[in-house]
């Protein structure tokens, strides 16, 4: 018995997501996959900690020797707060998702989240480099991405329903420029990029929510969304129906999961359509 079945022993390498709730979280599907895939003696496990007891269950799962976990709802502030160490990406995003437990006993603190977006874009073909954004929301995705886009030469102008947020955004990152929701029409022209962070379309017919007519937009725009659930948003079904080129966001979520498992397990995990498949029968 047991023969397929990952092997858990002395050496195991041990991660995973701490959550509250967690149940619905698929890292533990994406990472176990990897590791068996990779030959990697390592198990990723669902940890529901209580929003009171996240300091005690991270100093916990550091002292029982877990190499980190990701971080998901409600707890990344607390995350951002508990670092030792935040990395550029943490710092610059202003969020954490992924801490790992460093040998000299620290608490290192990473976003993947932007990184992970720029990587499945341009898995999907997509020259990002030197391009131009816009982007929609002015929450810590938009923020992640926002940095991460400014990392590759990327202007990025950032539309918001609350205007205050997006110039919070700007404030906090040199080089993002803040416009009205309203005015997302006119900054479309020129565009190499639209992404969606914003969960406008999750459900039902929403284009009538975005200010502006994808008929009219430059056939070069590539239409990103961030939201994997539907794979198809409004947005996406919109911006093919007038023959643009999309990316959805379930290779984001593939993308940055990659970049925590490295640092863990020292491995770069094969990102491909198998664990696209894997994701995607689950969703
Ligand atoms: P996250 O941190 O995951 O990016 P968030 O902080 O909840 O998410 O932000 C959600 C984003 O969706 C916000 O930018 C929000 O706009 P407001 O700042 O004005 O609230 C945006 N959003 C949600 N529903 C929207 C809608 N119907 N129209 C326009 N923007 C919307």
């Amino acid at each position: 018995p047991g023969r397929d079945r990952p092997r858990i022993d002395g050496h195991t390498l041990l991660a995973g997501v701490i959550g509250w709730p967690v149940a619905h979280s698929r890292s533990p599907l994406m990472h176990n996959w990897w590791l068996a895939q990779c030959g990697v003696n390592g198990a990723y496990v669902p940890l529901p900690v209580a929003p009171d007891q996240f300091d005690t269950a991270v100093r916990g799962l550091q002292a029982a020797g877990f190499r980190g976990v990701n971080v998901t709802i409600p707890h990344k502030e607390s995350a951002y707060r508990i670092v030792d160490r935040l990395h550029r990406s943490a710092q610059r995003s202003g969020s954490v998702n992924t801490l790992v437990f460093s040998s000299d006993g620290r608490i290192e603190g990473y976003s993947t989240d932007g990184d992970g977006f720029v990587a499945n874009v341009e898995a999907h073909g997509v020259a990002v480099k030197g391009g131009s954004a816009l982007l929609l929301g002015a929450g810590g995705a938009a923020r992640a991405i926002a940095a991460s886009l400014l990392d590759r030469g990327v202007r990025v102008v950032v539309a918001n329903r609350t205007r205050a947020r997006a110039d919070a955004l700007a404030a906090s990152l040199a080089g993002v420029e803040a416009i009205d929701w309203a005015q997302a029409g006119s900054a479309l022209p020129g565009c190499t990029m639209l992404v969606n962070t914003t969960s406008i379309g999750m459900e039902g017919a929403a284009q009538v929510q975005f200010p502006f007519d994808l008929a009219q937009a430059d056939p070069e725009l590539v239409v990103c969304d961030i939201v994997y659930v539907p794979r198809q948003t409004a947005l996406l079904k919109w911006a093919a129906a007038n023959g643009l080129r999309t990316v959805d966001g379930l290779g984001m979520l593939i993308h940055q999961a990659g970049l925590g498992f490295e640092k863990w397990f020292g491995v770069a995990p094969g990102i491909g359509p198998d664990v696209e498949a894997l994701l995607d029968a689950d969703l």
